[in-house]
């Protein structure tokens, strides 16, 4: 897929403030620091598009992006910022977690796991989570520049087999990187997919 035009829209934390919901959405979500708004910026080739940094709990609202005038891609807040006050953890729970369970447009949920680490609870808990809820996602392993492809291998089968124990049919997974680019191609086919379904 072409990216023609990605324009930034809205930030929000009020869940019926959100952009009108009469276009497909996708959401990127996962840890903080895990790499969401460079992925967005990757996948877009825009430098600045979403705001990046490299201090965790950079991105704190429900940033809507649209994309070709055609769909919208939404920046989330990362969950697991161990530095946030227990007031801002369950604020963040309430508005994301709502986000995610009301937006009637929301196609697909890309959930990002650092291709470094072992399986962590926090992210196989909100997989778990989203399965409950019925909310379909993909896995996306990022920072695949940062060491090598056989680590990565390693750790998304460990991730996977933690999955099976939940899922009947755990969701595929890419593979990605934002400094190389790797597995943006392929993101893009997914929602194009999805988009002409
Ligand atoms: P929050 O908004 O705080 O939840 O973080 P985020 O998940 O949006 O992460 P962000 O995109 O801001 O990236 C965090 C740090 O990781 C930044 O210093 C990025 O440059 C770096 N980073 C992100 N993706 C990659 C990648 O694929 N490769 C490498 N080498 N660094 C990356
Ligand atoms: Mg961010």
């Amino acid at each position: 897929m072409n990216i023609n035009r990605a324009e930034f829209l809205t930030s929000n934390t009020d869940v019926t403030k959100l952009p009108e919901a009469n276009k497909a959405e996708y959401a990127f979500i996962g840890r903080s620091n895990v790499g969401k708004s460079s992925l967005i910026n990757a996948i877009t080739r825009r430098k600045g598009l979403a705001k990046t940094s490299q201090k965790p709990g950079k991105t704190q609202l429900i940033n809507h992006f649209i994309i070709n005038d055609e769909w919208y891609l939404v920046d989330l807040p990362g969950y697991g910022f161990a530095q946030t006050s227990k007031k801002n953890r369950a604020s963040w729970e309430k508005f994301i977690r709502e986000y995610l369970t009301r937006r009637e447009n929301l196609q697909c949920v890309f959930v990002l796991i650092d291709s470094r680490h072992e399986p962590q609870k926090i992210d196989l808990d909100f997989c778990y989570w989203l399965g409950e809820q019925g909310i379909p996602f993909l896995l996306l392993f990022t920072k695949a520049d940062k060491h090598s492809m056989v680590k990565s291998d390693q750790n998304i089968a460990k991730f996977r087999k933690a999955l099976k124990t939940w899922f009947e049919e755990v969701p595929p997974h890419i593979l990605t990187s934002s400094e190389t680019k790797l597995g943006c191609e392929q993101v893009l086919e997914t929602i194009d997919d999805i988009n002409k379904n």
